[in-house]
């Protein structure tokens, strides 16, 4: 039985038979087919592929699991990593269970419940930086010079090598390659992965086309889109409240080669797609993964015409990482009653 997606693309990656077999059975996630929004907006298909489904509920289990095994390769027993909480995750994950000592610097306060609570789980140490992720990074790249520990951010190459698969499997799945790949951008390494996933398909004649790549930011953090670095980004969705992104410039290079963008979306247009994702579609992402989403909605808008394409969007992280965002913006009511059947039937009936 293949379990993960090293041994499902063995041969794509750069793995040899040193290379130990690491997985938590990572990849081969859902792409589910719209059944509300792709209409609306007149596109012939739209899908989102569920990364929320792998096993720390991110899309980061792609990178961590070669970044990883990488990592083993080379006799490490450290790891180290910034995050805005899902990378946090995924590393304290493997780490735990490949048995590597795990320290993740987070921004204090600035991280989802959810994706703390899985550290502290896992069992890593966990630094609460008095600062942004761009300063918890700056300062994960110093510690690195100094200390013999595997940084396993997106600027480790392997990282890029697993989350490339995303790429992969699409095309696997549809037969070619979508017109438009609509995805959140924060530290910009997924961008960057999922074009070079599409472009090595394409270059060994799995596809005949690349799709456009259309990357959204959140508005107060959208260093790419204004030209310069965000000194104290701001956004609900909090995976991408990101100022300074590590692949700034390859970014822009897959926006460009592949004639698509890089725009951003507000607050209230993240949490508008993340209910519509929830209460249309059946779908629970967190508010970074529904950038994706709220950046396809404003692309008519924006001239761009959907008529007739074929779309996938991105959704890079679980619901369930960011409970207190639901709790917030999703405006029910609970509604008290006793437990017997009079008085359940007679809220039912009040007509409330
Ligand atoms: N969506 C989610 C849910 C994320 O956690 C991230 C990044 C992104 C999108 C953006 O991806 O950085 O490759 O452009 N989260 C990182 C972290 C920064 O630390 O977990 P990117």
């Amino acid at each position: 039985m293949k379990s993960g997606l090293i041994d499902r693309y063995r041969d794509l990656l750069p793995v040899t038979d040193a290379t130990p077999s690491v997985s938590l059975g990572e990849g081969s996630t859902p792409l589910v087919r719209s059944q509300s929004i792709g209409d609306s907006l007149g596109c012939k298909d739209l899908y989102f592929k569920l990364e929320g489904c792998n096993p720390t509920g991110s899309f980061k289990d792609r990178g961590m699991v070669m970044a990883i095994a990488k990592a083993l390769e080379a006799g490490k027993k450290r790891i180290i990593c910034a995050s805005t909480g899902n990378t946090s995750a995924a590393a304290a994950a493997y780490g735990a269970r490949y048995g590597l000592e795990t320290l993740v610097l987070v921004p204090a306060g600035e991280i989802a419940l959810g994706k703390l609570a899985q550290a502290m789980a896992y069992g890593a140490r966990i630094l609460a930086v008095n600062g942004s992720f761009d300063d918890a990074l700056n300062a994960v790249r110093s510690i690195v010079e100094v200390m013999d520990i595997e940084l396993v951010n997106s600027v480790n190459p392997y990282r890029i090598e697993g989350q490339k698969t995303g790429a992969f499997e699409i095309i696997d799945e549809l037969g070619a390659a979508p017109d438009m790949l609509c995805i959140p951008v924060g530290n910009a390494g997924n961008i960057t992965a999922y074009w070079k996933g599409f472009n090595e398909y394409q270059a060994m004649g799995r596809a005949e086309t690349t799709p456009k790549m259309m990357g959204f930011q959140a508005a107060g953090a959208a260093p790419i889109v204004r030209g310069e670095p965000v000194l104290k980004p701001e956004t609900i969705a909090t995976a991408i409240r990101i100022g300074n992104p590590a692949s700034w410039e390859k970014a822009e290079a897959a926006r460009d080669e592949s004639e698509g963008m890089i725009d951003m979306v507000d607050d209230n247009e993240i949490v508008d797609a993340y209910l519509r994702l929830a209460r249309e579609e059946g779908i629970f992402c967190e508010p970074a993964s529904s950038a994706s989403v709220a950046g396809l909605i404003k692309l008519p808008e924006l001239g761009v015409d959907l008529t007739g394409k074929t779309v996938v969007c991105i959704l890079t992280g679980n619901g369930l990482k960011d409970p207190g965002t639901a709790e917030k913006r999703a405006l029910v009511e609970l509604e008290y009653v006793e437990p017997d059947i009079d008085s359940v039937m007679n809220l039912l009936n009040s007509g409330k």
